[in-house]
């Protein structure tokens, strides 16, 4: 039987990207699609960002693919956009958000020679911390949110990260606020304790301060970040740096059913429409699912080399170009299919090791 993929294209570029995405999935794999509304476009059609039907189609997919949430439109709606995706989120029990980021030989606001021998992964705890925390609320005069941080929460991120490193270069940089936070604390902590159980990775603890300014200066010292929700999300986006733009970062939320995979930038209302929206991101999320919840490193691999190959023939305006996701989309489907049926004449592919 196909596997079940649960494809929930979104707002703003959300939908421009995910069509880039599924088709380059469906080239690689057969999958039974079934597409469901959230977000703003959920709230357009039902007034709910993550309506019963979106709930059931996700009950019974292997992986879910979303697109992007949000929008100027929803910003006074009563029920947000963004509410539809942590709600999934929740509902999933995605708790570990693995984020690679590193020097795909475009355009960086670093040093290139920086950038250049960056390669890092967030994991980033995404099913508590502030984002969940209740009691929260807001009136007229005043607002509250409340950061709870469970041991729970942090031993079983901390596992994944311990273990992607593993894998990778052996280093495991935890973040967070302990000089002022108590969840910090518990943070430092606990992720501490688990530290012992893999003596083999190297463990170090730096406050999320300074640990922005050091992405920026020395960013390949990094190798795997494990922080909270909050700080994961803010830090995933600086990680963005070392690789030219927001719209090349992939994102796999795991937990222990059904993933989710998602692109780390958003709706960027700026220019949904214009067909100019850089996919990169969204077909390495692509390859993400492939090595997550397919176990077919065969076709991540084929899926990262083609974007690679792409990458240096056609750049979207974000990285510095003036090309169009229609032409990057069918550059990538050329590589592909150059990978899948021809094994002698056209240069190799490279290999995009992303370590995770
Ligand atoms: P954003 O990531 O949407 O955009 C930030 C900047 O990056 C914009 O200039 C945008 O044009 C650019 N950008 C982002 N993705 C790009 C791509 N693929 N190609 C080219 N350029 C790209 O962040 P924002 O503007 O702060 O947020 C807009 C909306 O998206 C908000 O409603 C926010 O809540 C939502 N959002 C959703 C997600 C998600 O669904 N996963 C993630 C982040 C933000
Ligand atoms: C992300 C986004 C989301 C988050 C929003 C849209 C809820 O910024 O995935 O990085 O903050 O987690
Ligand atoms: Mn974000």
């Amino acid at each position: 039987m196909k596997p079940t993929v649960a494809v929930l294209p979104g707002d703003g570029i959300g939908p421009e990207v995910t069509a880039v995405a599924l088709s380059v999935l469906q080239a690689c794999l057969p999958v039974e699609v079934r597409e469901g509304l959230i977000g703003g476009a959920a709230i357009d059609a039902t007034g709910d960002p993550l309506p019963k039907a979106t709930l059931e189609i996700v009950a019974q997919a292997n992986a879910v693919f979303l697109g992007a949430v949000g929008g100027p439109k929803w910003d006074s709606a009563p029920a947000r956009p963004e509410q539809g995706l942590l709600r999934l989120r929740r509902v999933l029990d995605v708790y570990a958000n693995l984020r690679p980021a590193r020097y795909l030989g475009l355009p960086v606001p670093l040093r290139e020679g920086l950038a250049r021998h960056a390669n890092l992964l967030v994991v980033r705890e995404l099913s508590g911390g502030v984002y969940f925390g209740e009691p929260r609320g807001l009136n007229e005069n005043e607002a509250v949110n409340t950061w709870r941080q469970t041991a729970d929460e942090v031993r079983r991120v901390a596992h994944v990260a311990f273990q992607q490193a593993r894998k990778r270069r052996k280093l495991v940089t935890s973040v967070d606020k302990a000089n002022v936070l108590e969840a910090s604390a518990l943070w430092r902590r606990v992720v501490t304790e688990i530290g012992r159980e893999y003596p083999d990775v190297a463990l170090e603890h730096r406050y999320v301060d300074a640990t922005a300014f050091e992405m920026l200066r020395s960013p390949q010292h990094f190798d795997v970040i494990l922080t909270d929700n909050l700080f994961g999300d803010i830090l995933s986006d600086e990680a963005a740096a070392v690789a030219g733009s927001i719209g090349v970062l992939p994102s796999a939320s795991l937990g222990p059913g059904a993933g989710i995979y998602e692109p780390v930038p958003g709706a960027a209302p700026d220019i949904a429409g214009r067909g100019v929206a850089n996919p990169t991101g969204a077909l390495l999320t692509i390859a993400l699912m492939l090595d997550h919840a397919f176990a077919r490193p065969d076709l991540a691999r084929a899926v990262e080399g083609a974007v690679m190959a792409t990458l240096r023939e056609v750049r979207t305006p974000d990285v510095g170009g003036n090309g169009t996701t229609a032409q990057f989309a069918s550059a990538v489907h050329r590589h592909l299919s150059w990978s899948r049926w021809s094994d002698v004449g056209e240069e190799p592919l490279p290999a995009a090791d992303w370590g995770v």
